[in-house]
């Protein structure tokens, strides 16, 4: 498939990811005619999308970042349906944003590509499952690959596309070319690895804050204002610990040292016992730092 004959665009899976990657390729995709189609399987999700698609485009216009005329021709190109696989039958680009559930994923990848066109790419935004996964259940795996936005969609440039052992060269270059087309920065990670490039990097960096928390050498302040005043990291480690939440931490290393039984995958000991207090970060309002009203201090 060449990017010319990109044209429709399902998003399948309307959360948090889903909504923004398909509002992202309707507003930034506008000069392409891309016409998107974002789907869930729950009619609760499809109508909790079409609200934040509206008042998005409205307080888009408020803020002058988009004309009235812009924010109706965005609102025509984008349509939501809790009927996936009807969706899927004309569909040129699918980009999957459900659950991280591999049986679940296996299920969906199973069933729409056998709906699916036989030159229909098939993309999976997951952060840990790479494409490989879903090869054997795909039909056609050289159309099959990792798109992974980050959070928020709308606003982070980064796109990571990850070649698995099965994706022809035809399909990176048509991802590429996509991502460019919706203002998105792409790269391309060349062999399959977990946590691909930019959360692994952040994962290194993660891992050496906490262990010269552990060895006493600085303190979580001192760590964090290193990172922001020295490197010009926006935010330093703990604090972004605090904000995507220490349990998510905690999770991700422990099933990816349960993989890969390097002990450099662990979770630190000082994360372990944040988590075992039940210490997560903002969301229990207490993690590295706590957080009485809107600052963090000194937890
Ligand atoms: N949240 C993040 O920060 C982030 C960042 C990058 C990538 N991701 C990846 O994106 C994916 C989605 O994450 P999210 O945070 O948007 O999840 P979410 O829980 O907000 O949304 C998932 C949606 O999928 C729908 N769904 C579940 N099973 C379905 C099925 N079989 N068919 C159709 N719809 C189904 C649910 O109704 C829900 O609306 C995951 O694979 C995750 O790893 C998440």
């Amino acid at each position: 498939m060449k990017i010319e004959n990109i044209k429709t665009v399902v998003i399948i899976g309307a959360g948090v990811m889903g909504q923004q990657i398909a509002m992202n390729t309707a507003i930034n995709g506008q000069a392409f005619g891309y016409r998107v189609i974002l789907c869930d399987g729950f009619a609760e999700a499809i109508k909790k999308a079409d609200a934040w698609a509206s008042d998005y485009l409205e307080s888009r216009v408020k803020k002058g970042r988009l004309t009235e005329e812009e924010a109706s021709k965005v609102q025509a190109s984008f349509s939501t349906t809790t009927d996936v696989d009807n969706a899927c039958r004309n569909a040129d680009l699918v980009i999957e944003a459900i659950v991280e559930n591999l049986d679940i994923k296996k299920e969906l990848f199973e069933r729409i590509s056998r709906i699916c066109r036989p030159d229909t790419i098939l993309a999976t935004n997951s952060s840990n499952l790479v494409s490989s996964k879903l090869a054997g259940v795909t039909a056609h795996p050289e159309r099959l690959l990792n798109i992974h936005y980050f959070n928020p969609a709308l606003v982070m440039k980064l796109v990571e596309l990850v070649r698995g052992p099965h994706t022809s060269e035809d399909t990176i270059e048509t991802a590429r070319a996509f991502a460019l087309n919706t203002a998105k920065s792409p790269i391309v990670i060349n062999k399959e690895i977990a946590g691909f490039v930019a959360n692994r990097i952040n994962a290194a960096v993660t891992r050496e804050a906490c262990l010269l928390l552990e060895k006493g050498i600085a303190s979580v302040e001192d760590i964090d204002t290193a990172c922001e005043k020295g490197l010009g990291y926006p935010m330093g480690p703990f604090r972004l610990m605090d904000l995507t939440g220490i349990d998510v931490n905690y999770f991700v290393r422990r099933d990816r040292y349960a993989e890969s039984h390097d002990p450099n995958d662990a979770p630190s000991p000082l994360v372990i016992e944040k988590y075992e207090k039940g210490e997560y970060g903002r969301k229990t309002k207490k993690g590295w730092y706590t957080y009485e009203e809107q600052e963090g201090k000194k937890g």
